[in-house]
């Protein structure tokens, strides 16, 4: 008999069969996961039998476990593939292998990337908007989110039950640990990964998660079930309207300093900035060292809050790269709406505050630049920090009461 270890029910008919990784440190080979992720697989037992999205392929043996204990010698008759990211959808080939009598369903876009990534062409169903999928008292329907996260993303809802399995859509990072239920874990911890997840995965993709939205606005939720981190059960509309707030760029009272430093005199200026921020009122100001801090956690605060500053040292006649990185990244995720202040320094080239500037300048409006733009060589003089002073002052005006 297999064994029924970490099978989790979520209500009468429905199992939690997912995985916790904690070995993987980077997720996309670029996030850090310094407490793991989880992938949600979810079985529904019913007339037929449904699993739906499946796991990471290095975490499929306890998976296939589980899966075996809730058939108990039944067929499986249907898995449906919300998201073909491999995170979800790397078992899926040698699923297919162990169970050739399952139909996947998905949509056309889905369908053309089960053969790309598996040669799977064979055995599916084709799911579209709108129209059902009967497996006894459910109906199954299909909604989908384009971009949110890949073109073939969709959500699966369960009317009957009122469940929503949303995919990447309100998932978070963070391994599960113990609690699989929003009111089992820590409330602070899942929202603030939530948002990680938000911003670094779906992030870039606002208009097509507002639509999601929209979809989701209209079902009657009891219970939101993502591809990642807890199930949301007490009150959905409350991360609904999270999603909404973060979709828009709406923006909290604070300001994230980052400096790129090689011997510390930028951070000299970077730590007077954030003094005059804190002495101006800022309560919320979060400094990073971008030589040392992973990016996600970066962007995740930069989006949250109304100001930016960015000092940073030149590197051989060009911008300090991490922080030429950072710059990619944020024209990347498309982020805007903002406040930015800028010190640059340079010993004998200077490019840090040109590149910076030019950055402004491409958002074309997207970001609002807070004077002074400060410029110093080699070490910060008493008049340069003079200018950091009122580049601070400046920024607690720029967003008090300027938060959206
Ligand atoms: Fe959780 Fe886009 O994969």
């Amino acid at each position: 008999m297999f064994n029924a270890y970490g099978i989790l029910p979520v209500n009468r008919s429905v199992y939690w069969i997912g995985a916790n990784d904690r070995e993987t440190d980077k997720f996309e080979g670029l996030w850090d996961l310094p407490l793991g992720v989880a992938y949600n697989s979810y079985f529904i037992d019913d007339e037929r039998t449904v699993l739906i999205d499946t796991v990471k392929s290095s975490f499929m043996d306890d998976f296939l476990y589980r899966l075996n204990h809730l058939l108990n010698g039944r067929r499986l008759d249907y898995v449906v593939v919300n998201h073909m990211e491999p995170d979800h959808s790397g078992s899926l080939g040698l699923l297919r292998r162990l169970y050739p009598e399952a139909k996947y369903v998905g949509n056309a876009k889905t369908l053309e990337m089960l053969k790309n990534f598996f040669g799977i062409e064979d055995g599916l169903v084709e799911a579209k908007e709108g129209e059902m999928l009967d497996i006894g008292e459910r109906k199954l329907a299909f909604a989908f989110a384009p971009m949110v996260h890949w073109p073939e993303s969709m959500a699966t809802y369960d009317a009957t039950d009122r469940l929503l399995f949303s995919n990447d859509i309100f998932g978070g990072f963070g391994a599960l640990e113990g609690g699989i239920f929003d009111d089992e874990v820590n409330q602070d911890w899942a929202i603030y990964e939530m948002m990680r997840y938000y911003v670094n995965i779906v992030g870039r993709f606002a208009g097509p998660a507002q639509k999601a939205l929209a979809k989701v606005r209209g079902l009657d939720v009891a219970m939101i079930c993502p591809a990642h981190g807890p199930i949301w059960r007490n009150d959905p509309s409350y991360v609904i309207g999270l999603y909404e707030k973060w979709s828009r760029q709406e923006t909290e009272e604070g300001v994230v300093v980052v400096y790129g430093s090689m011997y510390g005199n930028t951070k000299i200026a970077s730590d007077v900035i954030a003094r005059t921020l804190s002495e101006s009122g800022v309560k919320k100001v979060s400094v990073f060292d971008i030589s040392r801090s992973n990016m996600s956690f970066v962007t995740t605060d930069i989006w949250k809050y109304a100001g930016l500053i960015l000092s940073s040292c030149t590197y051989n006649m060009e911008l300090f790269p991490p922080m030429a990185a950072l710059l990619r990244l944020l024209e990347n995720k498309m982020m805007k709406g903002r406040k930015i202040g800028l010190c640059g320094s340079f010993s004998w080239s200077g490019a840090a505050l040109k590149e910076m500037k030019a950055f402004v300048d491409r958002s074309k409006g997207g970001w609002t630049l807070v004077d002074p733009a400060i410029e110093f060589k080699s070490f910060p003089s008493d008049d340069s920090l003079a200018l950091c002073e009122s580049l601070g002052r400046n920024m607690a005006l720029a967003i008090k009461g300027d938060a959206r």
